[in-house]
């Protein structure tokens, strides 16, 4: 008989840290893309002004979200691992169509399975300092130096702005696939309810269930 139990999988900070964080990225998009051209809401003043605001109070939150990583040990789960990243993917393609089990289980100690590992440590490592980077240079291509006013030239600006809306873009296709991929859990909103709850129905350990 399987032992399931109810387990706390995450925990106050990681929630309010995930739901903060994919606010803010929803209406930086919304905001970068009307400074962008795509469509005119605000204004393009107010766009840029909320737009940056909203970029410091992401700043903000992701220094402690590093903070609350380092000191729980969380940033372990998100070590790229290739073990059953073919078995995920063959799940991800063929095997939930046909009903077929999940290829890891998930665990307290081992919530992601390797193609989440993958994407997320991706996200965290090199989409997010991108964005993050391109968008203070783009903020901050006029500088003061020695009295006078300094900047980047036209040519690194246009480079700047190509790199942040690239990220941009890469941030809205993660967005897509991740609203997508929430739904493949054990029932269709069992991921959705443990990021809002905190709470998930688990059993067994990390390793395996069909032994691929
Ligand atoms: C800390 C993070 C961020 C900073 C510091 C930042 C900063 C900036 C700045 C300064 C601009 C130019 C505004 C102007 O024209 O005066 C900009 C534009 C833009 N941002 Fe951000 N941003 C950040 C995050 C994001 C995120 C997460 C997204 C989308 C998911 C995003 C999407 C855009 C887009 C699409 C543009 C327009 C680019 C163009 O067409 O040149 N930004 N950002």
């Amino acid at each position: 008989m399987k032992n399931i139990k109810e387990v706390l999988i995450y925990s106050g900070f990681e929630r309010f840290w995930h739901w903060a964080q994919a606010g803010l990225i929803l209406f930086l998009a919304f905001t970068g893309f009307e400074i962008h051209g795509a469509y005119s809401f605000l204004g393009f003043g107010d766009a840029v002004r909320y737009h940056n605001i909203a970029a410091y109070l992401l700043i903000v939150l992701i220094a402690f979200a590093i903070f609350w990583h380092l000191t729980t040990g969380e940033w372990r789960q998100y070590i790229p691992t290739t073990k059953n990243i073919a078995a995920q993917l063959e799940y991800y393609v063929f095997g939930i169509f046909r009903n077929a089990p999940h290829p890891t289980k998930k665990t307290v100690l081992c919530k992601l399975n390797p193609l989440q590992k993958l994407t997320y440590f991706s996200l965290k490592v090199f989409l997010l300092p991108a964005t993050l980077t391109s968008g203070l240079l783009y903020m901050f291509y006029r500088y003061p130096e020695g009295g006078t006013t300094a900047s980047l030239t036209i040519e690194t600006l246009r480079t700047t702005a190509v790199i942040h809306t690239a990220c941009a873009f890469a941030l809205a296709a993660f967005l897509i696939t991740h609203l997508y991929l929430i739904t493949t859990g054990k029932t269709v909103t069992a991921n959705l309810k443990a990021m809002l709850t905190g709470f998930e129905d688990l059993e067994g350990s990390c390793e395996p269930e069909s032994g691929k």
